[in-house]
């Protein structure tokens, strides 16, 4: 059975959710991040909302010495690993920084968890691996597509990278959790997303348009072959997502190996219908301007979440409104996300 659970990137938005689900299930949950992206305060309202303990370091995955002694000192039986640069367009223009963070601290961690007897690891990917996919909706055989940006291919190489660890090494499991577009925030308002500067993201930047921070949303391009013309993704809410890691973990207890999931609601709905959704949401009429598309995006992106339902008994409960109720609940309480935060500057040391 597995107990202790260390989740690195354990502050950020989509770890600190987990960090919930992992405590409301009974595991002892060690969180692990640098707050280069991300604030503690998130980690003080994890306790608000569980009412249990967390264990907290702040350590960065490039520093194995430090990284070591905590894997000595708890014991994990598995890693949750979520920590990493995210940001799509700034990847493009720093792409040695993220292939430098995103993979070194990816074989350090993995260097660490060999050595100090950790072998089951579960795997942040995106549906970003499959490029323009070959086919709608996407099932994980749907072969990866040609990536568009930095970010994205340190995804495909961390997958490539654990998919050649397990085969040397049977007894190393690996899960890879493809996730398609969280959104939405826990239901009590205490955590959520909290994006640094203008957000790259459609519903972030919708959130601050409802709460009047922003002026208007920009649709990125109404001329794609979708059926009103603006850009399909499969939006899912964080606590869905969170909860498919527990189901993650419990495959894992069952048996090893290498597996790949995508963690997605099987609907996709465009630009439009998310912010028809949140509109409904806050109760406001929100101002939008279509500019034109953005380079690098795709027209439609859902997948076929059948395979996780089957195997990790795992599906997703909630729907567009309560992404939007859950996203507007969060931004409304926390109009300034944590509240000021040192961002660290992207740097080698
Ligand atoms: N969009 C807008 N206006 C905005 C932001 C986005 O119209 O201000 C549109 C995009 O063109 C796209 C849709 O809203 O059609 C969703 O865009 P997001 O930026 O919210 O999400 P993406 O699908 O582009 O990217 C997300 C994650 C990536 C991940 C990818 C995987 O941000 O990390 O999904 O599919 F790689």
């Amino acid at each position: 059975m597995m107990k202790k659970i260390l989740v690195a990137g354990g502050a950020g938005y989509i770890g600190s959710h987990i960090c919930v689900e992992l405590l409301n299930e009974g595991y002892e949950t060690v969180s692990v991040d640098n707050l280069y992206n991300s604030s503690d305060v998130s980690m003080k309202r994890v306790e608000e909302i569980t009412g249990k303990k967390l264990k907290f370091y702040r350590a960065d995955f490039l520093m194995e010495d430090v990284i070591t002694d905590i894997f000595e000192k708890e014991r994990p039986d598995a890693v949750i690993m979520c920590a990493g640069y995210k940001a799509v367009g700034e990847s493009v223009v720093k792409p040695l920084e993220y292939y430098y963070n995103n993979l070194t601290s990816l074989m350090l961690l993995c260097d660490v968890m060999r050595k100090t007897g950790c072998k089951n690891i579960i795997f942040s990917s995106s549906a970003t691996v499959y490029g323009d996919p070959a086919e709608i909706p996407i099932t994980e055989d749907c072969p990866k597509g040609e990536i568009t940006n930095p970010y994205g291919r340190t995804k495909s190489m961390i997958e490539q990278i654990l998919t050649d660890i397990h085969a040397a090494d049977r007894d190393f499991g690996v899960i890879l959790l493809r996730y398609f577009n969280p959104i939405g925030a826990h239901p009590s308002g205490l955590i959520g997303e909290d994006p640094e500067g203008i957000p790259n993201n459609l519903v972030p930047y919708i959130a601050q348009v409802a709460i009047g921070k922003r002026e208007a949303i920009h649709v990125f391009g109404n001329d794609y072959d979708t059926p009103d013309g603006t850009g399909v993704r499969d939006y899912i809410h964080v606590v869905d997502l969170a909860k498919g890691h527990v189901s993650a973990l419990r495959k894992m207890e069952k048996d090893g190996g290498l597996n790949i999931y995508n963690l997605g609601t099987g609907k996709g709905y465009s630009v439009l219908e998310v912010i028809d959704a949140y509109e409904k949401a806050c109760g406001k009429k929100l101002k939008r301007i279509i500019d034109p598309r953005r380079p690098g995006d795709i027209a439609c992106c859902y997948c076929d979440p059948a395979k996780a339902k089957r195997e990790l008994n795992w599906e997703a409960r909630y729907g567009i409104e309560e992404m939007c109720r859950d996203s507007y609940n969060w931004q409304m309480k926390n109009p300034d996300g944590y509240g000021a935060f040192e961002h660290a500057k992207i740097c080698f040391s």
